[in-house]
């Protein structure tokens, strides 16, 4: 029985960077359509990566849809950059961001679905105030800028309890959580019975011997 809305988002940053185009068609070809794309600035994240050029770059040649992990201290910047008609969704975090509720509405204007992503310390208030315009929250299982770390298990509780935040605010159907950062075939299971419906899946499929397989298998974890 498939569990309602359950997604895997592959993350390219672990992917060969001389191949990102070969790997988004490896995924499309076992039917895989959203791609989670890590954008980081050297500055919110000790990171810097994939801009809005490469997005456009990698638009051409595949049908796969990308959500944009927006890891940038500035993100009302780089909002209009990185939509295209292939960007569904649009995640901002919140943290050292003065207006985070217009840039949300601006995302929804553009056409993407807007998102909001948290860090492992930042606490659930900052979901307050911005429960009219989000469809996705995004909570980070590892602190963010790189690909292969652990998973914090402390985070399962924060699942949980953005699961019931989400109830009582009566948007648990249209705005699932996702979860990012450590995922692998022990993890999944633990955030989806936490109440997490996406997940970003990055080293435990491009550093796996079988890239395809790994995907095959993540998929079937979340749909049997
Ligand atoms: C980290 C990124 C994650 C990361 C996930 O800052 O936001 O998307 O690439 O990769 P894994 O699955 O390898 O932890
Ligand atoms: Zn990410």
């Amino acid at each position: 029985m498939q569990t309602p809305l359950c997604k895997i988002s592959p993350s390219i940053l672990n992917s060969d960077w001389g191949d990102f185009r070969g790997s988004i068609q490896m995924l499309e070809q076992q039917g895989c359509d959203l791609i989670h794309l890590d954008v980081m600035d050297g500055h919110f994240v000790p990171n810097l990566t994939l801009g809005p050029d490469l997005l456009k770059h990698l638009s051409k040649g595949t049908t796969a849809r990308f959500e944009v992990h927006l890891m940038v201290s500035e993100p009302e910047k780089w909002v209009e950059p990185y939509f295209t008609d292939r960007t569904e969704t649009i995640l901002i975090h919140p943290e050292g961001v003065p207006h985070v509720h217009r840039i949300l509405e601006r995302i929804r204007e553009l056409g993407a679905k807007p998102g909001i992503v948290l860090n492992p310390g930042t606490p659930l208030n900052a979901l307050d105030w911005v429960g009219d315009c989000i469809e996705q929250v995004l909570l980070m299982t590892v602190n963010p800028g790189f690909g292969g770390q652990k998973f914090i298990r402390g985070m399962l509780p924060k699942i949980a309890q953005t699961r019931d935040w989400l109830v009582r605010k009566g948007i648990d159907a249209t705005c699932p959580i996702e979860v990012d950062g450590g995922m692998n075939l022990e993890t999944v299971p633990e955030a989806l019975n936490a109440g997490a419906r996406i997940f970003v899946v990055g080293a435990a499929i491009f550093m796996a011997d079988d890239p395809s397989k790994a995907y095959r298998d993540f998929v079937r974890l979340v749909t049997k």
